[in-house]
């Protein structure tokens, strides 16, 4: 979970009072808006945003707490709240509160003084962020799945397959890690089929979903692909679980060159392989782990970015099945997806599809940020 940006998710809306709600992820920014009703430019003039009786953001004339211009902002928000220079002649008195912590949370008052309105706007901090799906266990007649979700006050979980029903799930479990609690939901499915967790936040109206595509009698699942920091030296590290028959496992540079091993762990379990292979890092690239089932026309890889120096690119997989016996590609227009049908020998109908995380709330989740 290092890698994952912290995505700000501004949910606008507006309460039964009038006012503005703005959900947000604790540690994202949170934009509060504010414009006087005149459109008139307010370079020249004074705002105030107080939250109770505590002092947020103080405009005069151009001066402010982040110029020196003025003193007296509160400490919780210190280096945290920013105005929007370019937008004072619009009118426009919004503040960026950055870096949100729960204590934020609360009602937020922007005054025009001497005789204007104030306008208000409620703060939630601790919208719950896309959950976590992860395989736990895996066989060829059924997969254990994991949700895991987050926020405050803690959501609900709930496990859909592709026609919205819910399933009937294990008792939803709650720990506590790193002071923050954590909520998981186990489930068991026997079926090739999309499977969606969605967390709930009632008390926002904030719902929010992740996904999985379960692929079962045997073929490959997406490798878990990860990094491992050892020495100094930075192992790429890919897991497959569940696979039948014996896939092949491949690492791969962005032009196909094959990586060499590393180190290489195969397990037998029933009649289904994990298998663990590492590569060493040695350059600045995108690389896929491949894994590829001649004997039912399956393949299916992950991929990494991975910068060489200080390892912050971010890390996406990419989840693209290619199959090879009986392919009929529909690229559809929904959103960019590509959609790739395929039929298994039994004469069972899957597919499965890539969709780009912004067309929907519900995106593919990778094995990667899973783990
Ligand atoms: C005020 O400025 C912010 C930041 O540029 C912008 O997101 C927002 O839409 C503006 N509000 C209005 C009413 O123009």
């Amino acid at each position: 979970m290092e890698l994952l940006p912290l995505v700000c998710l501004c949910l606008l809306s507006c309460s039964g009072d009038g006012s503005v709600v703005v959900t947000v992820e604790e540690g994202s920014d949170a934009m509060l808006p504010c414009s006087i009703n005149t459109k008139e430019n307010i370079e020249k003039l004074t705002f105030d945003w107080k939250k109770g009786r505590q002092e947020v953001f103080f405009y005069q004339s151009g001066k402010h707490y982040n110029n020196g211009g003025r003193t007296g902002q509160d400490k919780q928000f210190e280096g945290r709240v920013f105005h929007f220079e370019d937008e004072l002649k619009h009118g426009n008195a919004s503040i960026k509160i950055t870096r949100t912590q729960l204590t934020d949370s609360g009602n937020y008052a922007c005054t025009f003084p001497p005789d204007r309105n104030p306008s208000s706007v409620t703060l939630h901090v601790g919208a719950a962020p896309k959950p976590f799906i992860t395989i736990l266990a895996e066989t060829k007649d059924w997969v254990l799945l994991q949700c895991e979700a987050h926020g405050d006050p803690l959501p609900t979980l709930e496990w859909k397959d592709s026609d919205d029903n819910t399933l009937p799930a294990d008792t939803p479990q709650i720990s506590v890690r790193g002071g923050r609690s954590y909520i998981t939901v186990n489930v068991t499915v026997t079926k090739a089929d999309r499977y969606r967790c969605v967390a709930t936040q009632e008390k926002f109206s904030h719902q929010i979903g992740s996904q999985i595509y379960v692929l079962l009698n045997g073929a490959a699942s997406e490798p878990s692909v990860t990094t491992i920091k050892t020495d100094g030296v930075t192992v790429l590290q890919c897991v497959v679980k569940g696979a039948s028959p014996k896939p092949k496992v491949e690492w791969k540079d962005s032009s196909g060159n094959i990586l060499p091993v590393k180190d290489l762990k195969e397990t037998e379990r029933g009649d289904s392989y994990d298998i663990v292979l590492q590569t060493t890092l040695t350059k600045t690239d995108n690389f896929r782990c491949v894994v590829t089932q001649e004997e039912i026309n399956h393949q299916i890889y992950a991929e990494i970015d991975l910068n060489i120096n200080g390892l912050s690119a971010g890390a996406i997989a990419g989840f693209v099945v290619l199959s090879l016996l009986l392919v009929v590609a529909i690229v559809g227009g929904v959103g960019g997806g590509l959609y790739i049908k395929h039929l298994k020998k039994e004469n069972r109908e899957k597919y499965e599809e890539k969709r780009e995380p912004q067309t929907e709330p519900d995106s593919s989740t990778s094995l990667k940020e899973s783990s």
